[in-house]
């Protein structure tokens, strides 16, 4: 009996490997993404997500036993609040619902290994107070100081931070349904191929996040099976866990301490 997932970001690097992957287990995969998958929607407005909860409501048939939430943007605008943090959270919590339908629910999200990078520490206030409007303001704010690199980082520590006090919570754990993440290292994919293509680009990657496993680029095959698994049958009593596929970049960050 196949499972049914959605995937967002499904048209493209790590969420399509994830979508491919899935599919050849046999399992039943609805793609979201901008263009090129079964959903085409944009996920940093409320729309797409609204079309999103009724688009994958009517193709499920109103029962989801995984949500995969990839769909991210590195682009230094506001709009990139909309999509990785705000964007991924209703994913999650707006097919909630569709996920108690099923007798194995998993829902996983993905940060990265910029969640440890620096941060502007008062838009992680705002986006994890879940305030929107705020966020866009603080954003652009950042964006004219130029101080618009520090914006990914922000939704990803944001997002790490809400699925870790979340997924304990009656909402999730309380309805069965293990909520984790997947944080990537560096991993080639259209978001990195540019520059991972130049001595520079690599240069900047390895400073950002050096990968002493298996070198300095995975390929998204790696992060997809990590997120097969967590959004599949044998994950039972993973709760909250933000999982480092990074070929060791969170280690020489952080070294002994797991906090
Ligand atoms: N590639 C890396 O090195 C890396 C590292 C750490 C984390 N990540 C994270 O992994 C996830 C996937 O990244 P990737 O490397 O596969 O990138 P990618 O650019 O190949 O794929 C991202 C997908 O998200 C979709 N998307 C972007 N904005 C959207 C929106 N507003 N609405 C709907 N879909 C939207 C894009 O169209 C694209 O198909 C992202 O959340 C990213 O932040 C990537």
């Amino acid at each position: 009996m196949s499972r049914t997932y959605v995937v967002t970001g499904s048209a493209s690097g790590i969420g399509r490997a994830t979508a491919l992957l899935l599919a050849e287990r046999g399992e039943h995969v609805i793609g979201v993404d901008l263009s090129g998958a079964d959903i085409e929607v944009d996920l940093s407005t409320d729309e797409g997500r609204r079309t999103l909860v009724e688009e994958a409501t009517r193709r499920s048939g109103g029962r989801v036993d995984g949500v995969i939430a990839v769909a991210g943007s590195t682009a230094e605008v506001p709009a990139t609040v909309g999509v990785n943090f705000f964007g991924m959270r209703m994913t999650l919590e707006g097919l909630r619902p569709l996920l108690e339908e099923s007798d194995a629910p998993r829902a996983v999200g993905v940060t990265s290994i910029m969640s440890l990078s620096p941060n502007d520490a008062e838009l992680v206030r705002i986006l994890t107070a879940g305030d929107e409007s705020a966020a866009l303001v603080r954003a652009s704010e950042l964006v004219a100081e130029g101080r618009a690199e520090l914006i990914y980082p922000s939704t990803k520590q944001a997002l790490a931070q809400w699925i870790r006090s979340s997924a304990a919570t009656e909402a999730w754990a309380g309805r069965g349904i293990p909520l984790n993440a997947v944080a990537p290292g560096v991993v080639a994919t259209p978001m990195t191929n540019a520059t991972l293509a130049t001595a520079e680009g690599r240069a900047l990657l390895h400073e950002l996040a050096p990968m002493p496993l298996n070198g300095p680029a995975a390929p998204p095959g790696s992060p997809a099976r990590l997120l097969a698994w967590l959004a599949g049958e044998e994950c039972t009593h993973l709760c909250g866990q933000v999982i480092f596929v990074d070929g060791g970049s969170d280690v020489l960050a952080r070294g002994a301490s797991t906090w």
